[in-house]
This record gives C-alpha cells, structure tokens and sequence, in this order.
C-alpha cells in the first residue's frame, strides 16, 4: 500500500520550509521549489504548484513552517507512487532538509491538518463586522469566533459570495446567488460560483473544490478567506488609485521604482515614513520588529495627528502605555488606542506579542486604508511627472488575476515589471505543457553584479519556447522586450499564453485536435440552433454579443433551469440601453461561473465585446458543456 511507503518517506523528513505567508500564500523559498522540480521530473509544473499550493494551505499556524504533521497529512493526500519515489531518491540526495526522527504514531488516517486560531478569530470578527448589515447574512451572523461557526458557516456558500463582493465590489451578481431553499445542489452552486469568482479575482484555488467548503476543511477555508480579504485589504495600495502614496517616494528614488513594489512592501514603506517622521527607528518586518508594540504606538500616533481637523480635535493618542513593562499588557493599550481610531482590527495582544506577521499585516493593511495619514498636497515633488501613472487597463487586471489565479511564483502584482525576469512566463508555458527545463533557468536571488543579465537570459529563454516550441506569432518580439516590461510585447505573448490555456482544456475533451477560433465557433452556432435558440453569433467580434444573449441562451442550453428570464433584459424595437446590457452581461457572466466555468472576462468584455475575452468565455462554455455531454 501506499502508506508504507509515504510513512517511511515522512518520519525520515522533516521539511522545514518558510512559506512567504505575507505574499499570498507562495513559497518564497527557491530551494523547495527546486527540489520538486527534481523530484519530480516526470511531474507537469502545475502539478508541483498544486503541491507547493497545498503545503501552503496547511501552514495556517502562526510559525510560518510547515510543521513536520502537516507535511505527513498532505504528503498522504498525493497518493502518487511515482512522485513519492522520486522524491525519495531526491531527499536521500540532498541536504537543506533536515532529518528528523522518533515521531511516531501519526495515524495514517484521519490525520487533520492543523490550522490557526488566530487567524479564525480575525477572520470571523471581520467578516461579522463587514457583513452586520447584510440581510441574506443573517441566518450566519454574527458568528461565535470562539467555536467552530465559521466552518459550518460557509457551507450554504453566501457568505463567500459576499466577502469576495466586498473585496472586489460587483465581482458576483448578488441575484445569481441562491439564498433560498437551500437544498444540497443549490449550496454546491453557490460554492462554485464562489470558487470561480475567487479565482477570478486573482485568488488561487487549484487544490480546493465545493466538497471540501461544503465539508468546512478548515485550513481551506482559512486559506481561501484569507486571499479573499486580501484582495479586498489590497486593493487601494497601489499608486494609480492612490497618489498620496508617492509621499513614501525616498530620496533620489525613481518614480518607476516606488510603482514597482508590493503593496506589502508599500505598507512597510509607510509605516517607516510615519516613523521616520516621528523620529523613532524604523522597521524591517510585520514580525520580530513590531512585537514590543512600539511602532505602532507612534504610528497611530501619526495617523491620529496628521488627520483632517475633525479628526484631530476629537482623539488623541495616548503613549504611556510604552511604559508598561510587560509586553501583552503594553500590546492591549496599544489596541485600545487603535479602538480609537475604528482600528482595532485583524490582531489580539497575543498576536502582537507572537509576532503573527499575517495578521499584523492585515492590522496595518486596514490601518492605511482608513488613516493613511498622507496628504495629496504632499504629492507636489519636485519635477515628477504625473502623466507616467496610469490606472491598470481591465484587459491587464484580467491577465494578472488569471496568473495568480493558477498559483505561478511570485505572485504578480504588476504585470509588466514582475514579468521581467521571465519566471513567471516561463511557468505559464509550462501550464501549457511546453517542457521548461528548469536547470537552464537563473533563479532569484540574483546576483547584485549581472542580475539583469540573468533575468534577460531567462526572457529570451523563455520567448524562444513561445516561438519555437509553443509556435506562439510573436514576430519581432525578443527578450529583451520581456525584460524591459515593454507593454505591447508582454501583452502578445501573455494573451497568447491565456488562449492556449483556455482551448487546452478543448483538447483534452475532443479528440486532441487544435482547437481554433471556427470550432468553437461553430458548436456555439450549432448548440444554439439545435435547441431552437434564435441568436447565432457570426464571430467573436459580433455586435450581437453585446446584448449577452447569446452567452445567456446557450448557458440555458448546457444548463437547462438556471436562467431566470425575468432578469434578463430584452431589446424594445431592437435596442438595448448600455445600462440593460450592463445587467445582462453581470449577469451571464455570474451565471456562467456557477454552472461551473471558470470565467476571468469582465461584463465590460461583453458589452464592449472585447473579441479576446469573448473567445475565453465562449471557449470555457463549451468546454462545459462538453465536459457534460461526455458525462
Ligand atoms: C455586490 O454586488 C451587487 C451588484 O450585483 C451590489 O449591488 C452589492 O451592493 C454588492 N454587495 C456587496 C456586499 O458589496
Ligand atoms: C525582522 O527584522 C529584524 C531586524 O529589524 C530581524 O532581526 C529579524 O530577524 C526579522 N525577522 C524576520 C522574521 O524576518
Ligand atoms: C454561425 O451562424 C451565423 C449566423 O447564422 C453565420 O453567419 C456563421 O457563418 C455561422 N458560423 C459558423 C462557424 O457556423
């Protein structure tokens, strides 16, 4: 049996890995990735990432490792012979993993995967406080942060729906949400609607499913929550949706540089600069640097005086609480004053105190989002030239979300300046199953001397596969377009990368053909008609589209009884207002995700029937509806 061997691996291992919890969930650790990689030569990529992904949902406990349980209980759930052998011969091969032994009695069934209190407690607090209000919420809240609520809470799959709503407002037509009768299937499709409007929101989702929500995994639901809230945390540290941010622009330091950094690394950035300000040390992390709680006593501190007049009058920080010796007494008087300022968010003394470098983030995440504390008259630097910032057009926004939806390392943030250094391109191509060979390939950390040349050899790597062995048309395009983040250049490869991705699943259904633009075509015209639907589409850049009738009528075709007709709006003497169109393509879109198809277009997409993003939803429906016939 499997477990033998699986046990025999296990207790001589002890994979003692930091996972870059403050990153998304990716592991930032290299040496782990290329283990795998030679583990698992046999292993597609987007398998390893399964893997790596799922290391990462089990290490909810605040430690940041994978401890040495949850690497036994999901090394259990590979359950591939081949992979553990392989990763045998591996292991024995190399150091940088310690050897661990003695524990024992580690059930091979049953094994629970551990996850974080803390992180159960600030997220039910949150979510009891985001939706108070909402009335299809109120069968669930408010929650018991200190039971298990939360995970039999998310079954009916509405209260996902609604804080990925709230992350990313108008992600989910809240009417396509089921909040009646809630029978078995109809809470399965609220879950899937929520799954596939996570992932398109950039969440990765590739190892959970609806059984696993419906059954309250714990260290699944916390791990999707937590992407979930972050996106929404996310969302306005960014430059273009936020110009005070350039008042954290360092001396000397080039506009392009501040636009390229993480909104962690924005947050760190922050804080530092109220600091700075107040003339105390900076800090490093969200981790060792802020446990005495001194940081934020003088960062709210800032905040609280640098607020509008309103504001100022009507709080004021009170700092003695940095005398109190003892460290979770003087974290409990910081967070009282944080309660002040509508703060007290995410982190209990004891995560202060622990360093809980998760939860701290999403402290301070919230923190700038309601007192950043930084004026737009700041902004007045000398000399910068503001036509540079430009808001992420929604074709980049869905490309970026469709990466990170699939799990690739790093997460992309930017889509040009976090594709230079051609890794993540280079994933991708591998989730379309173009053999990448990873030996070739530089990895970070990059030397300070040369680093640009590694990253540009991993570009032109990576552009010859697209060219010469995924056949990808990318004329006069070279790596060195890849690596200087050259839009129009990054754009043609990355939309290629996504078309192949999204008619390879065709493929895999139909008989191995290539799939082209006439095929899915055509079963769209003949699925329609055979079913008497009148609207026939004529090509992806049919005007007709943008009405979404056809994406409606043949949702009703694949899934007969989930369109509500009364919702959807009709043409009066063949017109339709944009506002109707609007509805009717929030509405397909949300409804096509529920019946299972993993949409990334916008309505927007529709409306203005965007030819790309209208091939992916059409090329998603009928993989659907293929994968249903086969049934
Ligand atoms: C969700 O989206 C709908 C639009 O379908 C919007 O009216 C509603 O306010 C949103 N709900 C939340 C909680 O953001
Ligand atoms: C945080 O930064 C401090 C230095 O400021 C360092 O000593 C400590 O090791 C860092 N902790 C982590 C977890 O990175
Ligand atoms: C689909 O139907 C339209 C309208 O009837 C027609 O013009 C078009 O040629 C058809 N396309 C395919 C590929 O069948």
């Amino acid at each position: 049996m499997f477990t033998g061997l699986c046990v025999y691996v296990c207790v001589c291992v002890c994979v003692c890995v930091r996972a870059d919890i403050d990153n998304s969930g990716f592991v930032s650790d290299f040496e782990l990735q290329e283990l795998f990689r030679e583990a698992s030569y046999s292993l597609p990529g987007y398998k390893v990432r399964e893997i790596i992904e799922t290391f990462i949902a089990g290490d909810t406990n605040k430690d940041e490792k994978i401890s040495f349980d949850e690497f036994v209980s999901i090394y259990q759930e590979l359950k591939s012979k081949e992979f553990s052998e392989t990763f045998r011969k591996t292991i024995s091969r190399r150091d940088g993993i310690r050897s661990f032994g003695g524990t024992s009695g580690i059930s091979s069934e049953g094994t629970q995967h551990s996850y974080s209190d803390e992180e159960k407690v600030a997220f039910v607090n949150w979510i009891n406080k985001a939706l108070a209000s909402d009335a299809d919420c109120r069968h669930l809240l408010p929650m018991n942060p200190e039971d298990d609520s939360l995970f039999t809470s998310v079954r009916d799959g509405i209260l996902l729906c609604k804080m990925i709503n709230l992350s990313q407002p108008d992600t989910i037509d809240e009417r396509v949400i089921n909040t009646k009768k809630l029978t078995h299937f109809r809470m399965t499709e609220n879950l899937v609607l929520a799954l596939n409007s996570a992932s398109a929101i950039g969440c990765t989702v590739v190892s959970i499913d609806a059984h696993h929500l419906m059954a309250g995994k714990p260290h699944l639901v916390l791990g999707l929550l937590w992407q979930i809230i972050k996106v929404g945390l996310f969302a306005d540290i960014e430059i273009s949706r936020n110009e005070a941010l350039i008042s954290l622009l360092s001396e000397g330091e080039q506009l392009d540089h501040l636009m390229s950094l993480s909104p962690e690394e924005l947050l760190l950035r922050w804080v530092n600069y109220h600091l700075h300000n107040a003339g105390t040390t900076t800090i490093s992390n969200f981790s060792e640097d802020i446990k005495d709680s001194r940081a934020y006593f003088h960062l709210l501190d800032q905040i609280s005086s640098n607020e509008e007049q309103v504001f100022r009058n009507s709080v004021k920080i009170d700092m003695s609480g940095l005398n109190e010796r003892d460290l979770e007494r003087r974290a409990e008087l910081m967070l009282r004053q944080a309660s002040k300022l509508d703060c007290r968010q995410f982190v209990t003394a004891h995560d202060v105190t622990s360093g809980n470098s998760k939860l701290n983030l999403a402290f301070v995440a919230n923190m700038f989002n309601m007192h950043s504390g930084l004026h737009k008259a700041d902004v007045a630097k000398n000399g910068l030239d503001m036509t540079h910032i430009e808001a992420e057009t929604n074709e980049e926004k869905t490309f970026r979300n469709w990466i990170n939806s699939l799990g690739v390392s790093p997460y992309v943030n930017h889509l040009y300046s976090d594709l230079c250094d051609g890794l993540v391109i280079l994933h991708l191509l591998e989730t379309v199953k173009v053999p990448v060979k990873w030996k070739r390939v530089n990895m970070p950390p990059y030397p300070v001397l040369g680093a640009n040349m590694k990253r540009l050899e991993n570009c032109n790597y990576a552009v010859d596969l697209s060219k010469n062995v995924a056949h990808f048309s990318l004329v006069g395009v070279g790596g060195e377009n890849i690596n200087q983040g050259s839009p129009i250049h990054t754009l043609a490869l990355v939309w290629q990368l996504m078309r192949r991705y999204t008619v390879m699943v065709l493929s895999d259904l139909g008989d191995g053909e290539r799939i082209g633009d006439q095929i899915i075509l055509a079963w769209v015209n003949s699925t329609l008609s055979q079913k008497r639907k009148d609207s026939q589409i004529s090509s992806f850049k049919d005007k007709s589209i943008s009405t979404s009738l056809p994406v409606i009528d043949l949702i009703d075709v694949i899934a007969p009884g989930t369109v509500k007709w009364d919702m959807v709006k009709r043409a009066e003497r063949g017109v339709l207002r944009r506002d109707d169109k609007l509805e009717n393509a929030k509405y397909a879109i949300s409804l096509a995700r529920k019946i299972g198809a993993r949409v990334y277009a916008l309505p927007d997409d529709l409306v203005e029937v965007n030819p790309k993003m209208v091939l992916t939803v059409f090329a998603c429906l009928m993989g659907h509806g293929m994968k249903k016939a086969n049934h």
